[in-house]
This record gives structure tokens, C-alpha cells and sequence, in this order.
């Protein structure tokens, strides 16, 4: 435990990111030697440093050339083949390891798995030989729908192997988002559950799924897993059971993990962007794994006696990489929870960590902000010596979170590693790296990027900022872990990440850094939103409502929220002769909950006669924010320019003024 036990470092004096500096670009103070030395090399040679990382792997070939750099496009380790299912399961059987526990599953209502790394090796083998079964080959696509049991790592572990694709579609999404998503991959099998629990509830996935087959033409066989125990209905020659399909285990042959070239999509999985159909952003595998492994040694300092337990859902891309696939791939022992923080106490978490002896402990900032609001006696009554490192992910992290997570999780002990990155680079970029060498933290900093990731916070020309200016977070060199392309749209790929700073990779957030260089990531620059640390588009959303029969137009803004981070606010306007109403706003929120799910649930709606627009029929976004966020207007000298100042102002008092008539408070 050497390093974690050497970082018990003080937070800095410098937290909070207000006030302009004036110092120059050139300052630039690391003050981690060996991080600094790492970063150096990273940026002088990056094929020599990241060949070197790709040599912590095993490959079947090892790759001819470490990078074709075709701009936008980055092939990694071109040549190499190799498998990530061998790397997650394979290589640890081959040790010791055979008998260490991979995964302690805990269940909403208290039930538990333990699995070690030779029954997820045999649990792998035997999905991957029913996967081959029902017809899947190598290149195919397969979509998981499955709540968060341990069939859902050790299916997509399955698909790794024989070299499909999967789309892991998260479980609170409805049947019309699997159906995009399944129709966008032209996927041919599913796997899903009969149910899944929700705070003692169970939301049928199988009857979701069945409705989301119907609209999805591609699709031939379904897989169930049996979890709730609840009636299912199977359709002959088309659903199985995955119990009928295993039998009896022992008749199932082993699967030899295919050589895949690095270059072999892993996976697909939606986000959400600017516009309103998400994204499939797809990772590799060979840049995917190589990038995450080191990443994951980097910020967590794994080490062999670590118990790791990274709260999100494996649905999103921190469960990708940070429960299943970087984890696994060092022989972790990890947690998998199924169910909701404070279900059915708010001891629950803390039971958690206490009951396994977690040591590495990675969260949300929504969640720390929930816990601070039931107040730190819960935490308190558990024994939470374990803890080692805490970490942050999803949504920037407010220095009064901050403290109280340092404070009263960590025991004032643990340093917390706040982890900014997307689904789209794959992997961890920036953050603190204890597993290199500590260094000093400021709460709500992310302090640095990580070897081999060149970010810059520049204006709207490109060029760097000053100190504490805020500005554009962009990459400016391809990295290991990042998106290959956009499913079938390598337009969209281009556009959205490649033109806005050519030659850079743009992210879509603002950051700026401070006189010592640590990085402040600000929240997002375009118009996505995150609602409790989940990604969604205003977009998505507008389209979603627009979709309701009522309403003729919709804009939908992000607030401040205390405890999600951000909230959303929908502005609509109704079809001449219907009028608002409280059934409306209900029949709008139960139409959003069953075209995207809960997660686009709106907080506040507030009926319009008509929405702000430009003169060009532009919808003012910044006017309707600041009226959700009942914020002033601010700055008016960069709105659309072709609207006056004066109709701008006009727009906001009158929405500003929404009366009683009007407004309806979700
Ligand atoms: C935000 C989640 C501040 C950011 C891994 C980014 C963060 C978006 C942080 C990606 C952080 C993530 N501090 N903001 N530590 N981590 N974000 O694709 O706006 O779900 O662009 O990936 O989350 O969200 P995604």
C-alpha cells in the first residue's frame, strides 16, 4: 500500500476557479516529478511510450506499426491481434488468480454471487458457446438489455471472445431506445432478463424488449436471463431461456478466444450529442484496451489486495471501461451492485463497503450530493477503515462535495481522484494519477491530464487561454483509447469531434486551468446535459416532446440542480386549441418517460404562447437558460447578432414573467 499510504496529502489552498489571472501561457507548474518525466516522454515519443504500455498485454501478434495517424482517424498497434476477453479472463486462470475472487455481486435484495476468475473463465466460455449456438459470428452485433447482474460482464466478455460487437442498451431505457439503437446496429440477437429490480419494484425488461422486437426487423433470436422470476412471455423458436440454453454447463464446449486485429470494433455504444439521434461511438480493441489498462493502474494504483467497487451502471461507458474491462484485465476483485444507492436504507452503500472491505471506492458526484443531504451519521455508523482512494466521475465535482466526500467517506484519509473523460475517449484523460505519484489536490480540480494526453484550453480561435480564462477543453494528439468512428456515420464522427478546432479533438466542455496548470473542467459547452451524471441531448429531448400529439414546438434548457447537478426544463408551446392543463403536463412526462425513459424525466414545464427566437427562427437558448436557471441574462454582446439586444431583453422578461396561467411547475 505504499503509494496510497505516501498520498495523504492535504487538499491545496487554491479551490475554487474564480477570478481571472494574468499570468502567461507559459506557466506551467507539474508538480509530480516522475508524472511530469512520464508526460514528457508521452508527448516527445508517444510510439515509444505507448508501445511500450502495449507490451503490459498479451498479444497473439504483436503490431507492425504503433500508430497510422489518417487524420481524423487513428489506427493503433496496425498488425496486432489480440483478444480482450483473453486478457480479462484467459491470462488470470493461467495463475494464481485462478482461485482470487473476480466479482462480488450483490443483489437489491441482499442475495450475493461471488465469483472467482476460473468460474467467470467458465461462466464466459459457456455464453460464448451459446452465442455461437443461436448463430453468432465473428463481426455480428448483439445487444445486451440486462440489469446488473453478472451476466451482463460475462456476455459482453462473451461477444469480446468470438469477436462480435455488443451494444449494451442501459436497462432504464425504453423499448423505443432499444429500438433505435438495435435498428442503427441492424442487430440480430438480444439478451435481457425476464426483470429487474428497482427499489423493490420489478420493471419488466422482457415485455420492454418484446415491444422494442416489433419495431426491429433485424432481430431473430432473444436470450432471457432469469431474475426476478416473474412470468415471461416466450416466443417458440425465437426467445430461450438462458438456463434451457446452458443446461447442465458441462456439456458446453470451451470457446477459443478468436485473434482479433487491434482495430476490431469491441463494442458500440450510444451518447447523446448535439443533435437528436445519439450516437454510436464505437472503441476498438487493441488502442481501447491498452489505453484503459494503463489508465487504470495510473489513477486507481490497483493493486493485488485492492477490492474495487465503481458505483455506476455497466450501461454507460464508466461501467465499460471501469467495471468490466479495465478492472478485469488486472485480475481485480471488483463489486457489482444492482440496486439504488439508498434502497432499502440509506445504509445501504456503507453496508456495502463495509461487508467487502472496499478500498477503492469510484462514484458520482450526484451520489456524494445525495448522501450530504441524509447528512454523514448514516456513513458514520459503518467501519469504512478499508478505504484507501476515492474517486469522481461523470459531472464536475463542487468543492463543498468535495470536502464532505474527503471528509466524511474517506475519513479525511483518502485521496480522491476526480476523473474527467467521455465516452468517447474510452478511457480515463484527466485526473490525478496515485498510481504514478501523488499530487497535491485542489477539490473540484482534475488536476492533470495523463501520460500520453495532450489537452488544451483554448478560445474560440483555437489559441491557448490564460490562466483561469475560461475556454474549450480540446486534445491535441490521438490517443490510444479513442472512438474509432460513429456507427455508420463517419460524417457525424467528423463533424462533431474534428472541424470546430481543426487537427484537435473537441470535446464539447469548457475547462480552464489555473496559474499552477491543474485543469478545472466547467460542464459543457454545447447542448447536452447531465442529469445526474447521464448524458442527454436537448435535442433528443425536444424531438421526444415535439413527438407528443399537443404540442407544436419545445425547447428544452438545463438548471441547477443541488443535488443531480443539472435539471431539465422544458419551454412548449401548444397546438392551437388545446390548452394546458395538469393531465397535459402528466400525459407529456409519461410520453417522454416511454419514448427515452426516466432519465428524460423534466423536473419543470412551463407552457408558452410562443418560444424566443432570432430573426433567422433560431430558438435563443441562452435567454430560455437563464430563465430555467432564474439567472440574469449576463453578457448579451455574443447572441446571435442579427437579434437586437432589445428583443433578446424583451424575450426574457416576458418568459421571465410566466404567470401563474402559464406556468406549470413539474
Ligand atoms: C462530463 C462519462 C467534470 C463532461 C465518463 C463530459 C465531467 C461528459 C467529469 C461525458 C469530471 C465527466 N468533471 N465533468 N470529472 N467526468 N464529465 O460520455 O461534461 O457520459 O463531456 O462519460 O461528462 O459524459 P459521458
Amino acid at each position: 500500500m505504499a503509494q496510497v499510504e505516501s498520498n495523504k496529502q492535504q487538499p491545496g489552498s487554491a479551490d475554487t476557479p474564480d477570478g481571472a489571472g494574468s499570468l502567461d501561457t507559459g506557466v506551467r507548474v507539474w508538480p509530480s516529478k516522475r508524472y511530469a518525466e512520464m508526460h514528457r516522454r508521452s508527448m516527445e515519443d508517444p510510439q515509444g511510450f505507448w508501445s511500450d504500455q502495449a507490451r503490459k498485454l498479451d498479444w497473439y501478434k504483436t503490431w507492425d506499426r504503433v500508430l497510422d495517424w489518417d487524420a481524423p482517424y487513428a489506427h493503433w498497434f496496425v498488425g496486432g491481434k489480440l483478444n480482450a476477453s483473453y486478457q480479462c479472463v484467459d491470462r488470470h486462470v493461467k495463475t494464481w488468480r485462478r482461485s482470487k475472487v473476480a466479482i462480488y455481486w450483490e443483489g437489491e435484495a441482499g442475495e450475493t454471487r461471488v465469483l472467482s476468475y476460473s468460474t467467470l473463465f467458465r461462466e464466459v466460455n459457456h455464453c460464448a458457446a451459446v452465442l455461437q449456438k443461436l448463430g453468432v459470428q465473428k463481426g455480428d452485433r448483439v445487444a445486451l438489455y440486462l440489469p446488473m447482474v453478472p451476466e451482463l460482464p460475462i456476455f459482453m466478455l462473451a461477444c469480446a471472445r468470438i469477436g462480435a460487437t455488443h451494444t449494451v442498451i442501459f436497462s432504464g431505457f425504453s423499448a423505443q431506445s432499444i429500438a433505435d439503437r438495435v435498428n442503427d446496429t441492424g442487430t440480430k440477437l438480444i439478451v435481457t432478463a425476464d426483470g429487474g429490480y428497482r427499489r423493490g419494484k420489478v420493471v419488466a425488461l422482457k415485455e420492454i424488449t418484446d415491444e422494442a422486437v416489433k419495431m426491429c426487423p433485424s432481430v431473430e433470436k432473444v436470450i432471457v436471463v432469469k431474475r426476478t422470476g416473474q412470468k415471461a412471455p416466450m416466443k417458440e423458436g425465437r426467445d430461450f431461456w438462458l438456463s434451457d440454453l446452458l443446461g447442465d454447463g458441462e456439456s458446453q464446449p470451451k470457446v477459443k478466444p478468436e485473434a482479433l486485429d487491434s482495430a476490431h470494433p469491441l463494442y458500440i455504444l450510444y451518447t447523446s450529442g448535439t443533435t437528436g439521434k445519439p450516437k454510436g461511438v464505437v472503441h476498438g480493441t487493441g488502442g481501447y484496451m491498452v489505453y484503459n489498462h494503463s489508465a487504470y493502474q495510473w489513477v486507481f494504483d490497483i493493486k493485488e489486495d485492492s477490492v474495487y467497487w465503481c458505483t455506476a451502471d455497466v450501461g454507460w461507458v464508466t461501467g465499460h471501461s471501469c467495471i468490466v474491462y479495465a478492472p478485469l484485465s488486472h485480475g481485480a476483485a471488483i463489486v457489482l451492485y444492482e440496486g439504488a444507492p439508498d434502497y432499502p436504507s440509506v445504509h445501504r452503500w456503507w453496508d456495502i463497503v463495509q461487508k467487502y472491505g472496499v478500498t477503492i471506492f469510484y462514484t458520482s458526484p450526484t451520489a456524494v450530493r445525495l448522501f450530504m443531504r441524509y447528512g454523514p451519521e448514516w456513513p458514520q455508523k459503518h467501519d469504512m477503515s478499508s478505504l484507501e482512494l476515492l474517486g469522481s466521475v461523470g459531472e464536475p465535482i463542487n468543492p463543498e462535495a468535495w470536502r464532505w466526500y474527503y471528509k466524511y467517506i474517506g475519513g479525511e484519509r483518502c485521496p480522491i481522484v476526480d476523473t474527467w473523460w467521455q465516452t468517447e475517449t474510452g478511457g480515463i484523460m484527466i485526473s490525478p494519477t496515485p498510481g504514478i505519484e501523488p499530487v497535491p489536490l485542489k477539490p473540484g480540480s482534475a488536476t492533470f491530464p495523463l501520460p500520453g494526453i495532450d489537452a488544451a484550453v483554448v478560445d474560440s480561435d483555437g489559441k491557448e487561454t490564460l490562466p483561469r480564462q475560461t475556454g474549450y477543453l480540446t486534445i491535441r494528439k490521438p490517443w490510444p483509447g479513442m472512438l474509432v468512428d460513429i456507427y455508420g456515420a463517419p460524417d457525424r464522427y467528423k463533424e462533431a469531434y474534428w472541424s470546430r478546432f481543426p487537427g484537435s479533438y473537441y470535446t464539447g466542455d469548457f475547462a480552464m486551468r489555473d496559474e499552477d496548470g491543474y485543469f478545472w473542467l466547467l460542464g459543457r459547452a454545447d447542448e447536452v446535459l447531465k442529469v445526474a451524471g447521464h448524458r442527454i441531448g436537448t435535442a433528443e429531448v425536444e424531438d421526444a416532446v415535439v413527438s407528443y400529439p399537443d404540442v407544436a414546438e419545445a425547447a428544452v434548457a438545463g438548471k441547477p440542480d443541488p443535488v443531480k447537478g443539472e435539471a431539465i426544463v422544458l419551454f412548449v408551446t401548444l397546438k392551437q386549441g388545446v390548452s394546458a392543463s395538469p393531465a397535459l403536463k402528466d400525459g407529456l412526462v409519461k410520453h417522454l418517460r416511454r419514448v427515452i425513459g426516466p432519465v428524460a424525466t423534466p423536473d419543470e414545464i412551463y407552457f408558452v404562447d410562443s418560444l424566443p427566437k432570432t430573426r433567422s427562427g433560431k430558438i435563443m437558448r441562452r435567454v430560455l437558460k437563464a430563465v430555467a436557471s432564474e439567472q440574469k441574462l449576463g453578457d448579451l454582446t455574443t447572441l446571435e447578432d442579427e437579434t437586437s439586444v432589445e428583443e433578446v431583453k424583451r424575450a426574457y422578461e416576458s418568459l421571465k414573467g410566466l404567470s401563474g396561467g402559464v406556468k406549470e411547475k413539474g
